[in-house]
This record gives C-alpha cells, sequence and structure tokens, in this order.
C-alpha cells in the first residue's frame, strides 16, 4: 500500500484528478471504478475543469459506479445518479452508454447485481477504482462484517451510515437499502486509490494504518491488494 499524506483536501483533490486523467490519458478507453461521497467532489471539479480544456476527454472511456440507493427514483437529488450527473457526466463528453451506475429501480434487483457484474468483466474489467472511506470503514457500500468474498448485491444500510448521508436528504428520509459493488468485486481492479478524507474520518484511518485485517473493517482488506494507493487528509 501506498501511503500519501496531504496537507489539505485541495491537495487530496489535486492528487485524485491527476490519477483519474493520467489513467484516461494514457488509455482514452480506461475502465474506471467511481466513488460518491462529499470527499470526492474537490476531484471531480479538477477532472471537469481540466477537460474543459481538451478534446474528447472522457469520450471513449467506461465508468462503473460503487453503489446506489434502492427506493428513490434516478431523479431524485439524494440519488447517485443526480450526484454523478451534477458534478461529472452533466460536464464531461461521456456516453451515457458507458457511464454504469446500478439501477436501484430495476423490478428485480438480484438481476440488477448480476448484470451490473456482467457489464464490468464485458467492459474488460475495472482498471483503477477510486474509492472513498466511511467513517466505519465501509469502502462502497459494504458496512462492517461483508464477507471480503462478497459480489455485487444488495445491502442494508447501517443506521450510522444513513445518518452520516441525512444532509444529502435534505432532511427527508435516507433509503434503507442500496446496490453495492462487492469488496471481492472492488478487489479485481488492477489498482485502488482511496480517497481518504474528511472531518470523522481520523478513527477510520488510524485503524487503517493498523494493517490489522478484519471483515469488522472493511477497508483494511486494501492491504491484501498489491496495488493501492491512499491519499489522506483529515
Ligand atoms: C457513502 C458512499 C461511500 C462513500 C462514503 C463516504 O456511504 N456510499 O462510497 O465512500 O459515503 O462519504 P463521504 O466522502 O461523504 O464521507
Amino acid at each position: 500500500m501506498k501511503w500519501i499524506s496531504c496537507s489539505s483536501y485541495e491537495d487530496l483533490s489535486r492528487r485524485a484528478a491527476d490519477m483519474l486523467l493520467h489513467t484516461i490519458r494514457e488509455d482514452p478507453h480506461a475502465v474506471v471504478g467511481l466513488p460518491t461521497g462529499r470527499t470526492p467532489v474537490g476531484m471531480y471539479e479538477r477532472v471537469v475543469h481540466e477537460c474543459s480544456r481538451e478534446y474528447h476527454c472522457f469520450r471513449d472511456v467506461h465508468t462503473f459506479n460503487l453503489d446506489e440507493y434502492i427506493g428513490i427514483s434516478r431523479g431524485h437529488p439524494g440519488s447517485y445518479f443526480s450526484y454523478m450527473k451534477k458534478h461529472l457526466f452533466d460536464h464531461v463528453d461521456i456516453s451515457p452508454d458507458n457511464a454504469h451506475i446500478p439501477d436501484g429501480t430495476a423490478a428485480d434487483l438480484g438481476l440488477e447485481c448480476a448484470r451490473y457484474e456482467d457489464a464490468i468483466r464485458r467492459a474488460g474489467g475495472l482498471q483503477v477504482t477510486f474509492l472513498g472511506l466511511g467513517r466505519n470503514g465501509h469502502i462502497g457500500f459494504n458496512e462492517p462484517g461483508t464477507p471480503f468474498a462478497s459480489r455485487t448485491r444488495v445491502v442494508d444500510l447501517h443506521e450510522s451510515t444513513r445518518l452520516a448521508n441525512a444532509d444529502l436528504f435534505g432532511g427527508g428520509q435516507v433509503p434503507t437499502r442500496a446496490i453495492t459493488m462487492g469488496i471481492a468485486t472492488i478487489l479485481e481492479s488492477r489498482a485502488i486509490v482511496l480517497l481518504a478524507g474528511g472531518s470523522g474520518k481520523e478513527d477510520a484511518i488510524k485503524r487503517l494504518q493498523s494493517r490489522i485485517i478484519d471483515e469488522s473493517f472493511p477497508a483494511s482488506v486494501l492491504w491484501r491488494h498489491d496495488n493501492v494507493t491512499v491519499l489522506a487528509a483529515v
């Protein structure tokens, strides 16, 4: 694990954006895993800014988001579909067919999870996946206790996770379930970049640094991967 201590949130965002831009400049057909949450907002801002000066930045890039809520429409302001449109997709030339997000409104959610895994495989697998870090160590929506062998599936959200994300629902009800890529799905990405920043993350970052690998702290599994970069700023 390559650990980079960032001097500020801006520094973290700049480094993360540079890594994403490097990936898609090196390989304009790159397949990239993308996160949501507050932490990556600065990364997306910078990527959008840089891409506004480049021709066909995202034209042939494929993206796969880590997760999506169940029980709200895609147009709901709290959905990750809306988040991605607002922070990235509406501002770059990505083809809607290449911008994948699990469909939390699918009639058959089990089928949707299998379809998502299949779409990642058919695209050639994830090259680089960017992750945020939940305060309880979750990655995607893989909450503590998730088996490391898990694949894309429907999960119940912890109360603490719903609370942490409540402000993104403007006081409304945070959904109780989501679809998330599994831990094994994430680990198959050839490279992983963990964005570990923001208030309330100090304990999670310390626990990750302890190197103790345990299912009670999902992010700890990243020690088992041979190409992980952590960008840490608290
Ligand atoms: C949500 C997302 C995660 C994200 C986490 C941390 O639960 N599903 O993928 O990493 O929040 O979010 P934030 O960056 O807002 O702290």
